[in-house]
């Protein structure tokens, strides 16, 4: 059987740029070669696109810009191209790919707008399409969504940080009414912890909000949940399947921030969660309603709070989650009996069958 040519995009307009480069380099040292073929494409952060072809090891510390072995290369969304075109000193030349893994975190990558333009090539793609990529972006239509479909979430109200200078009395009225502190404050779409922070006091409110302005016009306001945090990896198409096992991270510092996540170490995984069977399988199946509700495809991890051991509350839904080596994704399916390269494999089948049903 002729092999399969995957392209791989990495790094990308986002603040998890570094993060994406290191998921991306897992999955290319994992993807199956006698199966598939590999194409590397890295974004650089101010959103240049270049076909690398130098080795695997100068992408996770972004050694590969500075390499002489790329070239600059776009998607057109020309249907009739199937694939890149790049740009050398020879000239333009096409590369065919049989499918596109966008291993993106965050805006630019994970809300939707690359999965748009890979609709528009025609080209099949590994997770979810633009509509659930960019709901699943912003946590406010994520929980209103869901709570139209009675999954639970904390409570939240949100406003734009346009209104907050001029509507802050107002705000701030209504975080003491409907939520009390501590609450988080955190941008509506991000990632990785970027911007989110816990307030203990409304004098503290202003600067948390002033951080997580700098990530986008629309930011959130949560109720401190104070219970476990666990995470369900959810794979499949229209019948999707949870992970068999759940995870639960205890992080390290006060809550679960960027270096706890990337740098220290210290926040713990614990698989499976400290959870008894019920919660659990609330947890799961929870997961897969959500996933469903939302429509997404292939892959995502779905986020929770469990308060009391026995109180559920959905806190996000990653669409394309981690895939570090030392990311729960892909630990949750290797602890239920599905190993890296394989699940690698079943996306990119996913994104196959996804397509050929378009
Ligand atoms: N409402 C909340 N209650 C308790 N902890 C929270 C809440 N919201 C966020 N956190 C903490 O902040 C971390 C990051 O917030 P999250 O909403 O998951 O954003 P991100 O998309 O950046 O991961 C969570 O993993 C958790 O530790
Ligand atoms: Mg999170």
């Amino acid at each position: 059987m002729q092999k399969k040519k995957i392209a791989v995009l990495f790094g990308g307009r986002s603040s998890e740029h570094e993060v994406s480069r290191v998921s991306a380099y897992s999955v290319i040292r994992h993807l199956p070669r006698e199966k598939y073929d590999l194409v590397c494409v890295g974004i650089t952060k101010d959103g240049r696109w270049y076909l690398f072809d130098g080795p695997a090891e100068e992408i996770p510390d972004g050694r590969w810009e500075r390499s002489s072995r790329k070239t600059p290369a776009f998607l057109p969304p020309d249907r009739g191209v199937g694939g890149l075109v790049a740009a050398g000193p020879e000239g333009a030349r096409t590369v065919p790919v049989d499918c596109v893994f966008p291993v993106l975190h965050g805006r630019n990558g994970e809300d939707g707008t690359v999965q748009g333009l890979l609709e528009l090539c025609g080209i099949p793609f590994v997770g979810c399409g633009t509509l659930s990529s960019a709901v699943c972006m912003d946590k406010a239509v994520t929980h209103s969504l869901l709570s139209n479909a009675g999954i639970a979430s904390a409570k939240y109200l949100w406003f734009y940080r346009h209104n907050y200078p001029g509507g802050k009395q107002k705000i701030k009225i209504k975080i003491e009414a409907r939520l009390g502190y501590p609450v988080f404050v955190k941008p509506a779409a991000s990632g990785s912890s970027v911007g989110v922070r816990k307030v203990a006091r409304e004098e503290d409110l202003d600067a948390a909000v002033e951080e997580a302005a700098r990530e986008g016009e629309k930011i959130l306001v949560e109720e401190a949940v104070d219970g476990q945090e666990v995470e369900c990896a959810v794979l499949g198409n229209l019948k999707p399947e949870a992970s068999a096992v759940v995870g639960e991270i205890a992080p390290s510092a006060e809550f679960y921030d960027y270096d706890d996540k990337y740098k220290s170490g210290k926040s713990k995984l614990y698989i499976p969660a400290h959870l008894k069977e019920a919660a659990a399988q609330e947890v799961r199946a929870t997961a897969v309603r959500a996933f469903r509700t939302l429509g997404c495809r292939g892959f995502a991890r779905v986020d929770f709070f469990v308060r009391n051991g026995t109180e559920v509350l959905l806190n996000e839904l990653n669409t394309i989650p981690g895939f570090t080596p030392i990311s729960m994704y892909p630990k949750l399916w290797e602890a239920s009996g599905v190993p890296y390269g394989e699940l690698l494999d079943r996306l990119i089948e996913l994104a196959l069958e996804e397509h050929a049903q378009k």
